[in-house]
């Protein structure tokens, strides 16, 4: 008994000490994500960072980072944000966060937001930008394993 509760307490220890996984993805002006695609395990605190590198304005070229719940497709999504009236200054509307893990403010040139959240159990999961339009062309997948 003694022996499993040390080794729980090394293992609660172990857990805590973690450091926060970070990931810095960024967004520009061509609608691009530098990344298409990161990985993370199942269970580890996430700390993503999204940065607007773009120059355009917000109400142009604004982004946002959404991370969609399991077999939540980012094409079906967008669309399902703009039917809800997504526009250039919410583009996150009344409805919409039920299908999204976490997500930053829509963020203009230069600006930049970092979201904290537990990374799910294991599969894929797609991220998508919900500015109006964007989410043809900004997506990708967060791999849990
Ligand atoms: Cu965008």
């Amino acid at each position: 008994m003694i022996k499993f509760l040390t080794t729980l307490a090394i293992a609660t220890i172990a857990v805590t000490s973690h450091a926060a996984q970070k990931i810095t993805i960024t967004g520009n002006d061509t609608m691009q994500f530098d990344k298409k695609e990161f990985s993370v395990k199942s269970g580890e605190k996430i700390e993503l960072e999204f940065k607007n590198i773009g120059k355009l304005p917000k109400i142009a070229m604004g982004h946002n980072l959404g991370i969609l719940k399991k077999g939540i497709s980012s094409l079906k999504f967008g669309q399902k944000v703009m039917s809800l009236g997504a526009n250039a200054t919410n583009a996150l509307p009344d409805g919409s966060m039920e299908d999204v893990i976490a997500a930053t403010e829509l963020l203009g040139p230069g600006e930049s937001e970092t979201i904290s959240f537990t990374a799910p159990e294991a599969g894929d999961y797609q991220f998508v930008c919900s500015f109006p339009g964007h989410f043809a062309m900004m997506r990708g997948i967060m791999v849990v394993k």
